[in-house]
This record gives structure tokens, sequence and C-alpha cells, in this order.
């Protein structure tokens, strides 16, 4: 069955329709474009479909899009200013050559977008 959600992604608000099985993976990458968002494992395993909802980080292809009614939901491309500029996050893993093959990196992007974020302190042992 259709349903229709409302959600802002990436600052524009948005009526969506969606079959209600449907995960957020697929509406963002199949019905917005937004292919930033990787289909990896598809399990939850491999962070590569993270994307930050209402500001926390989650793997898109275990979320329902019908569970996004009000949300707000950035990806990769939410990130670059007008200009194309870089976030400091974006920017460092250009830096420091952190791309490996490339396909994970938005999902690493958001996640430590995420983390930077959140204004904890994070060291081996714990999270203040
Ligand atoms: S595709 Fe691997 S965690 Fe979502």
């Amino acid at each position: 069955m259709m349903r229709f959600v409302k959600m802002t992604v990436n600052g524009r608000e948005m009526e969506v329709g969606v079959d209600e099985r449907e995960m957020l993976l697929d509406t963002l990458r199949d019905r917005l474009g937004l292919t930033s968002v990787k289909r990896g494992c598809e399990v939850g395993e491999c962070g590569a479909c993270t994307v930050l909802l209402d500001g926390v980080a989650i793997d898109s292809c275990l979320y329902l899009t019908v569970w996004c009614e009000g949300a707000t939901i950035v990806t990769t491309e939410g990130l670059l200013a007008r200009d194309g500029t870089l976030t400091p996050v974006q920017q460092a893993l250009v830096d420091e050559a952190a791309v490996q093959c490339g396909f994970c990196t938005p999902g690493i992007i958001m996640s430590t977008t995420e983390i930077v974020g959140s204004g904890k302190r994070y060291t081996r042992d714990e999270i203040r």
C-alpha cells in the first residue's frame, strides 16, 4: 500500500509517495536520486547506507521510510556548501587520502559528522 511521507531531505521539505514496506535507502536512491547513499550489505553491517536522521547516524537500509514522517534527513549531498566547499570532515578525509575504494566513504563521512557534531569526547576506552 502506498503512503505519503512528509520529511525534510537535505534542507528541502517534501512529501514522497512510497510503498509502506520501502526502506529509506531505496527512497533516497531510487526516488530522490541521492546516490551517495550506497547499497552494501543491506543488513546493517557495513554502514555504506548511513545518513543522519534528526542528527543521528542510522543505517538507512534498516529504516522504513514511513517512520520518517516529520523527520529531517541529511545525506552527503546535503553537506556541501553552495560553492562546493567541503565540510571539515570531508576535507580531513581528502587531506589524509582516507578513501580506499571510495564506496563506503559517504557512510564514513556521515558517521564521523555525527560524532564530531555530538560534542562528546571519544577515547579508545570510553565516550564522555
Ligand atoms: S547497506 Fe550495509 S549497513 Fe546498510
